[in-house]
């Protein structure tokens, strides 16, 4: 079996980058697109923005959005994500979605958004993003893709939102004519969180080589299986011939890289809870990613005022939280809104170093 390094994507999908941005020596580009973005929604320079296109429903509790991107947006492919960021009550949130069709051009891709329990930006997309909203949007990243022979039999394992970046696969490979033998094995909560339900027995009167299994865990009249070695062996036979591609949360993840010890090949994205962590000690470890400078930063003091106090000069205006010019990307751990004395842990969000102070193992784009 051939076992890759499993990519992660972000969103609270684990590791995490910061939104590439275009950098500019002579002008903070944060700062010009706080006061730009207040004269026009759409008037950024240091950003990218989507203008939603339509809006249609995947399930009752999902909705796809299809995209046009921006000119000089770099070309997407199947199972790939993108970085969605959106102002929530004043506060900036950042998370990932996948395609979930192979991009139709290169400017236009779609996106499905399940309105999941908990989760405040999907919530927030799901409720409320209609076609001419703007969106602003990162570069398309994430590994998970097709092997090349289009002979090699695919066994796609999805759980939940999981769907998604397999669905923009599977459709890849039926686009591409794909030989070998496709199954899907797709494990929803319920039938009104099954997405694209019409869709699938129509792809599989379409083609052949296509086999649609659904789960549903918590149907009320009979309750599916969850994921199993029995159940594998029984949509998947042939396991060792199989290449797996699966996505869905990592407890699914990690037991499906479990089962598929036997497949050929293995590939998986897999997706957990946002922590929401808060370290108890009164420093904290802190990364300046850029600088390659690591410091224990106190965890009741702004950074700014604490990265001052180590001797650096981070950029900065107000230092009341008005005028962005001291953003910085999270690119991953926690930090304290001293303001609103809430904490927050999405990776690759925009923070004010002086309203912010360190949480929990923080690494900032700095
Ligand atoms: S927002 Fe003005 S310095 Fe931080």
């Amino acid at each position: 079996m051939t076992m890759l390094q499993t990519p992660m994507p972000r969103n609270e999908r684990t590791a995490s980058a910061p939104i590439p941005r275009p950098r500019s020596q002579w002008i903070n580009t944060d700062v010009a697109d706080f006061w730009l973005a207040h004269l026009h929604p759409r008037w950024r320079i240091g950003c990218m923005l989507a203008r939603v296109c339509e809006r249609r429903a995947a399930s009752e509790d999902a909705v796809t959005l299809a995209l046009r991107m921006p000119q000089r947006w770099p070309k997407a492919r199947a199972g790939q994500h993108i970085d969605i960021s959106v102002d929530i009550d004043g506060v900036r949130h950042t998370r990932a979605y996948s395609l979930s069709a192979p991009p139709s051009d290169p400017r236009h891709i779609e996106i499905t958004i399940a309105n999941v329990a908990g989760g405040k930006v999907s919530r927030h997309l799901f409720e409320h993003l209609q076609p001419g909203d703007v969106l602003q949007i990162s570069a398309p990243y994430g590994g998970l893709c097709l092997p090349d022979n289009v002979h090699a039999p695919l066994l796609l394992l999805a759980a939940g939102s999981g769907i998604t970046p397999l669905r923009s696969l599977l459709l890849d490979a039926l686009a591409r004519d794909w030989r070998g033998a496709i199954t899907l094995g797709y494990w929803a909560q319920s039938r009104q969180s099954l997405c694209f339900a019409e869709q699938w027995a129509a792809l599989q009167a379409q083609h052949s080589v296509l086999c649609v299994h659904t789960f549903l865990t918590r149907d009320p009249v009979e309750p599916a299986p969850r994921i199993s070695a029995e159940v594998l062996t029984q949509v998947a036979p042939e396991l060792a011939e199989r290449t797996v591609l699966a996505c869905g949360p990592s407890g699914f993840i990690d037991l499906t890289r479990k089962l598929s010890a036997q497949a050929r090949a293995f590939h998986a994205e897999g997706f957990s809870p946002l922590a929401s962590t808060c370290s108890d000690s009164p420093t904290v470890r802190v990364e300046l990613r850029r600088q390659g400078v690591t410091l224990d930063l106190p965890t009741n003091q702004p950074l700014l005022a604490a990265l001052e106090s180590q001797g650096l000069q981070p950029a900065h205006g107000c230092r009341q939280g008005i005028c962005n010019t001291c953003a910085c990307h999270r690119i991953s751990g926690a930090s304290r809104d001293l303001q609103r004395d809430s904490l927050s842990a999405e990776p690759a969000t925009s923070i004010r170093l002086c309203v912010h102070a360190a949480a929990d193992g923080l690494v900032l784009d700095l």
